[in-house]
């Protein structure tokens, strides 16, 4: 039976949780594959508003198991912290599943990250500070710390001694901190893995039986193609591959599993942190659209960069990831504009480029060329079907998936669960 992923089709935050959420009442394993407590998701159920950091979405299904796959990295103090909030409000995680392999984010690596953006200065990354980037570099140098261990105090030791004997040379040494005790962290993280112990298991296996079984899977990506390490704008990227093909490495999967790709657009663009976003609006329409899409961050609370909806962007996320159906989000916010500008493609030097530039030098240059379509005055927020749309809003969705390279299987039109047009089944 059929695994499906959901993947982040611009800068992240196209609103993931909500399609997340749709999905979720209808499979049997939700899987987060990549990043940690850096990605923020928002779902509202009955007015409630439930931002999660570390698990996924799925959790709030009853029904549902969730998992944290291999390719996470998971800070445990956070990780409890959003479990009790969840329990206090009478969601259980009783079911949830973490790989033993997944790696864990040290009180070093949040060190780190920070003082290495202080010291960075203006070419700063604008990374969410959680520590994410340093533990994703441990795991590739080898000296990451997993989840497995915890169940080892010996080795759990070892391993300390050698990753501080390093970091806390790095801390004192070149940034002038002080350094990390050793019992202290020893003490905190043994507690984590009494705490851990219920729920971890070898998440690759239980997925793969489960599909075996003719059960559903889910795939949820955080953050999104454009910060993918190796696809995304570089450096300005999060430190893991939040595209399809990490999905299958995060999961523990093969690729012969998938059954959907699924793309989350936002109506327009927004980014958080620094890099390149070549349709950024820094005037009042810019204003207007942060105010009128609520744009502000879930996990810094920092103001999102937002700009006009870029189709370069999407048509290259339908090719790095193999979109089969995209869900088309906030196409609410855009209620009220006479026309709406999109970015077809781009001039580069006097050059006319329909899709990305090869290199970040030309992309830093690109100049959006836009072709604009008529807006709508009406509100949608309303609108329980792609009928229901004025006929402008429905023109707009079938441009937006004609310039984009796949079919728009969803529309978002509020925050609300029930504010979703299904055009056709995402599962
Ligand atoms: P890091 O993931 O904390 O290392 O940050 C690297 C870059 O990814 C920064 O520009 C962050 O703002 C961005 N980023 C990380 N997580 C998210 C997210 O969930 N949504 C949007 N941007 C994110």
């Amino acid at each position: 039976m059929p695994a499906i992923i959901i993947i982040g089709a611009q800068w992240g935050d196209e609103g993931k949780g909500k399609a997340a959420d749709l999905v979720g009442n209808r499979v049997d394993y939700v899987v987060r594959f990549q990043g940690g407590n850096n990605a923020g998701h928002t779902v509202v159920i009955d007015s409630e508003h439930y931002a999660l950091h570390s698990l996924p979405v799925g959790v709030l299904s009853p029904d549902v198991v969730p998992v944290i796959g291999n390719g996470v990295v998971v800070d445990p103090a956070v990780l409890f912290e959003e479990i009790r909030g969840l329990q206090e409000r009478g969601v259980t995680c009783e079911r949830l599943l973490i790989s033993a392999n997944a790696h864990l984010i040290m009180p070093y690596h949040r060190a780190l990250d920070k003082v290495s953006e202080r010291f960075l200065g203006k070419s700063r990354i604008g990374t969410t500070g959680r520590g994410i980037g340093p533990t994703y570099a441990d795991k590739i140098s080898r000296v990451g710390i997993r989840v497995q261990d915890l169940f080892d105090p010996k080795i759990l030791r070892k391993k300390l001694e050698l990753a501080l004997a390093d970091k806390n040379q790095t801390l004192t040494k070149i940034y002038n901190r002080r350094g990390l005790e050793l019992e202290q962290i020893l003490d905190e993280y043994l507690g984590y893995g009494e705490q851990l112990r219920p729920y971890v298991a070898d998440t690759s296996l239980a997925l793969n039986r489960a599909l075996d079984e003719g059960k559903t899977v889910y795939l949820e990506g955080s953050q999104a193609t454009l910060l993918d390490v190796d696809h995304g704008t570089y450096p300005f990227v999060t430190s893991s591959n939040p595209t399809s093909g990490g999905a299958l490495a995060g999961a523990g999967i093969g690729p012969t599993r998938i059954s959907k790709i699924v793309g989350i657009l936002k109506s327009y663009t927004t980014r958080v942190g620094a890099g390149p976003f070549p349709t950024e609006l820094t005037d009042d329409m810019g204003d207007w659209l942060r105010q009128s899409g609520h744009e502000y961050g879930v996990t810094t609370g920092r103001n999102r960069r937002c700009g006009w909806f870029d189709a370069p962007i999407a048509r290259y996320s339908t090719r790095v990831n193999g979109i089969t159906d995209f869900f088309l989000t906030k196409l609410d916010v855009l209620s009220g504009l006479e026309s709406i500008p999109v970015c077809v493609a781009y001039d580069v030097d006097g050059v006319r480029h329909d899709e990305l530039p090869m290199t970040q030098t030309e992309f830093h240059r690109a100049v959006p060329i836009y072709e604009s379509f008529p807006g709508w005055g009406e509100d949608i927020s309303l609108a329980r079907s792609f009928e229901d749309l004025p006929k402008n809003a429905q023109d707009y969705v079938n441009t937006i998936a004609e310039l984009s390279g796949a079919p728009i299987s969803a529309v978002g039109v509020g925050p609300g669960r029930e504010q979703t047009l299904e055009l056709r089944s995402l599962v």
